[in-house]
């Protein structure tokens, strides 16, 4: 994991003098104040019920160390999705955790191994710049991390010898075991609720910030980027990082479902889409797409199609409610697409034919599908069984998204010329209550007044 720098750069001394000064006259580091967080006793109830599912048996789970960007700099560290659903510990994770939970004796034991902060004597302090808290800030004390997340915690030093004295344990690379782990998030509780709720929040404002940035996109050269970057400004601000890669998507750009290179211009005609997220200390994200005109207003082609997603959009709400199958959110969705593409004269095939499972026409204008988990990951419980995914049952406190488009290619021989390089996405972020479900990222507007409305009042700087 350290890295020697290399020959040719400038050397730390290392002479006996200058550790002895260097090590010297600091002052004392402040008492502790550190605190038992929320999330602790979450953690602590999801890592029973992992115990109830593989009793009697040793789980060990990574939090992953630094990658690599280039020679010696690395991406911004994100600590393993499962890692933090057991620790509850998020964008502050130590890089190279460990954490244990042994469920061999009828007292469950979870001890968390951590990189231990260094001491001014230390060479590490000074002359490691890949660790060293003089270069990379203080890692927190052993002491700190166990009174914040509430489990015991060791130095990793230590882990080597346990790991020879331990049989082999439990850990992501037992398929059955990530399997089980991605399939215990698909019910989110409370905290994780409120969690998903801050980070749609943010970006909401985002999204606002991205509409006061439009007429500066539409001047620049790579209007996408402005809007990209303008999100990622609120992002960085109030949360952690993007949940994934900002698509930022003018025009028939829109069409091209993970545009996220965005480098495109922003011409004032054009429909832009955004598809963004921001992700909180906590690690959870949003997933959020709208499509706004960069006039302000739609086009009576963009309207059309604006309204047509929406339909599929609201179909799909409208079957939302504990009990009913995953997949039955897509079916609704895609009933209203094929409808509309056949109204479009765009199939050679009713809507009714086009739905039957060997034709699909209707597919060629929305390929993908219209719902997934959200949560810690955009993509959430990836690793769950099909049977539990999409053939799964809804149960109140799922979190998915719904998201519909269509998407008419600038080449489509198939589009009417003026129908042609236009593409719209409307995602919503969805939690299923008792009874039906709670539309959580529906402050932002949908419907095309409305959209044009608040579009207009962010020009003004009268909305936020
Ligand atoms: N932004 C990725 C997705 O919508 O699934
Ligand atoms: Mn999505
Ligand atoms: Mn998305």
């Amino acid at each position: 994991m350290t890295k020697k720098a290399s020959s040719n750069r400038s050397r730390t001394p290392h002479g006996k003098k200058f550790l002895a000064f260097i090590s010297a006259n600091w002052e004392e580091k402040a008492p502790s104040t550190a605190k038992r967080w929320e999330v602790a006793d979450y953690a602590a109830k999801r890592r029973e019920e992992l115990v109830k599912l593989f009793p009697g048996k040793l789980i060990l789970l990574e939090a992953g160390g630094m990658k690599v960007r280039a020679n010696d700099t690395e991406y911004r560290f994100r600590p393993d999705t499962a890692f933090t659903y057991f620790t509850g510990w998020g964008s502050e994770t130590v890089p190279d955790s460990v954490l244990v939970i042994d469920g061999r004796k009828k007292k469950t034991k979870t001890q968390l191994f951590l990189r231990p902060t260094a001491g001014r004597e230390s060479t590490e302090f000074f002359a490691n710049p890949m660790i060293g808290e003089f270069w990379t800030g203080p890692r927190p004390t052993l002491e700190d991390i166990e009174v914040q997340l509430g489990i015991e915690t060791h130095d990793i030093k230590k882990l080597d010898k346990k790991l020879k004295d331990w049989p082999k344990p439990l850990t992501l690379k037992n398929e059955k075991f990530a399997v089980a782990v991605s399939e215990m998030r698909f019910v989110k509780d409370a905290y994780e609720i409120d969690q998903m709720r801050k980070a749609i929040e943010i970006t909401t404002r985002g999204f606002a910030d991205v509409a006061k940035a439009m007429p500066r996109a539409i001047r620049s050269a790579q209007g996408e980027r402005v809007l990209e970057t303008t999100f990622f400004a609120r992002a960085r601000e109030e949360g952690y990082d993007l949940g994934y890669e900002t698509i930022a998507a003018s025009g028939a750009h829109a069409c091209i479902l993970h545009w996220n290179k965005n480098t495109g211009a922003v011409n004032k005609n054009d429909l832009v889409l955004l598809d963004a997220g921001c992700e909180l200390d906590s690690l959870y994200t949003a997933d959020i797409t709208r499509t706004i005109p960069a006039s302000g207003k739609f086009s009576p082609e963009q309207k059309w199609i604006y309204e047509a997603v929406l339909e599929a959009a609201d179909a799909a709400f409208a079957v939302v409610k504990p009990g009913i199958k995953f997949r039955d959110i897509h079916n609704a969705a895609i009933a209203v697409i094929a409808k509309k593409v056949s109204e479009l004269g765009l199939i050679p095939v009713s809507a009714e034919e086009a739905l039957k499972e060997d034709n699909q026409h209707h597919r060629r204008y929305m390929v993908h599908g219209t719902s997934h988990h959200l949560g810690l990951d955009v993509h959430d419980c990836a690793q769950a069984r099909r049977e539990h995914y999409q053939d799964g049952i809804l149960k109140p406190g799922m979190v998915f998204t719904i998201e519909p488009g269509l998407y008419f290619h600038a080449d489509d021989l198939t589009v009417p010329k003026q129908y042609r390089g236009i593409g719209v996405r409307i995602e919503d972020n969805v939690l299923v209550t008792e009874t039906g479900c709670e539309n959580l990222s529906g402050a932002l507007p949908r419907k095309v007044a409305a959209v044009e409305s608040w579009f207009a009042a962010n020009q003004l700087g009268v909305a936020g």
